[in-house]
């Protein structure tokens, strides 16, 4: 683990060079970045995550300069990019057939999902590597996302098989759930993930913007039903909790007494504060002993609609 500065950027550089993988830390969630160019380092994402291979990844660049490269911007997403660039919006476009990147980023998809970290740590390792960097969040497949270092540390504890060579350490995620998924490559845009850019900012500036359902599963694996899970079973829109539950509140009503932890996502319901929270809160309540972690209810509107989101795939049974 290492503090930002120009030798970890450098030696983040070089651990990206040889194929290797950096954990950065973005906006969002922590990253496990790898040279979007470089087979080895793509199939490394696959197997320090456990990913099943058919889930694409999001690469990071600099700019709409640097994603032009890379994939075919319209019009419609060349707004998209001048409203939110950099910031927690990714696009699918089409890919360019000369794109220098390994097959391996679009899991055989002919799109590619491209994003511009606000992170000033991504964007200085972005610019040292001179690469566009490929990254899941780094977390096992299926697992909560990691917000802080030591959580990217905890999800790999032998460094996913010696894969992970450094963890540049930059403090807690502000925003704290991942960035909102929008697919440009049909005659609709298609919200593929709810996130802090919501429908709502996107269709102000897009006109009607269609939500992805099951069916459209398919176009992004991170739809599957169980995700962002912890271990122990989640139950939502609690109005009451058990001696042996852990409880995850949010909003001043502390109406909900007993549990055996009790934390509370924003005690002044703050949605911005309640997300930055939801990931951290999840991994410190799920303790073993505890028969299961109940969620008091949030409202769906703005950021609750990414948050309740996660939380649904939290909660739903696991494969
Ligand atoms: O905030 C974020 O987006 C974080 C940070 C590190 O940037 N990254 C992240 O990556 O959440 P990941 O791999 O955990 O989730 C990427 C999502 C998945 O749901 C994946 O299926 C979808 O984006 N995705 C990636 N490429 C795609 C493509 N070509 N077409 C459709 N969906 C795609
Ligand atoms: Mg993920």
């Amino acid at each position: 683990m290492l503090p930002p500065g120009p030798a970890a950027y450098a030696e983040a550089s070089d651990v990206l060079a040889a194929g290797h993988l950096v954990a950065l830390p973005t906006e969002t969630v922590y990253g496990l970045g790898g040279d979007a160019g470089n087979d080895a380092a793509m199939a490394a994402i696959f197997a320090a995550k456990g990913r099943p291979s058919f889930n694409p990844l999001i690469v990071h660049v600099a700019d709409a300069g640097a994603a032009e490269a890379l994939v075919h911007i319209d019009e419609r997403a060349s707004r998209a990019m001048e409203m939110w660039w950099p910031g927690p919006l990714t696009l699918v476009l089409p890919r360019r057939a000369d794109a220098p990147l390994s097959l391996l980023v679009s899991a055989g998809l002919d799109t590619v999902a491209v994003r511009s970290p606000a992170h000033p740590i991504a964007r200085a390792l972005i610019q040292a590597s001179g690469r566009p960097i490929a990254a899941p969040s780094a977390n096992r497949s299926g697992n909560v996302s990691p917000t802080t270092p030591m959580h990217v540390a905890d999800e790999f504890p032998d460094g996913g098989g010696a894969r992970l060579k450094l963890i540049l350490a930059g403090g807690r995620c502000a925003i704290g759930v991942e960035s909102t998924v929008l697919d440009l490559t049909g005659e609709r845009p298609l919200l593929l993930r709810p996130g802090s850019v919501t429908r709502e900012e996107l269709e102000s500036i897009l006109g009607p913007v269609d939500v992805a359902t099951a069916a459209d599963g398919v176009k992004a694996p991170g739809m599957m039903t169980s995700h962002y899970a912890p271990g122990l079973p989640v139950r939502l829109e609690a109005t009451s909790v058990a001696a042996d539950e852990a409880l995850l509140g949010f909003g001043p009503d502390q109406f909900l007494r007993g549990g055996a932890i009790r934390m509370n996502l924003s005690n002044n319901g703050d949605l911005t504060e309640a997300a930055a929270n939801l990931f951290a809160m999840l991994r410190s309540l799920d303790r073993p002993g505890l028969s299961g972690i109940a969620v008091m209810p949030v409202p769906d509107r703005g950021l609750g609609a990414a948050i309740n989101d996660r939380l649904r795939r939290a909660a739903a049974p696991r494969a």
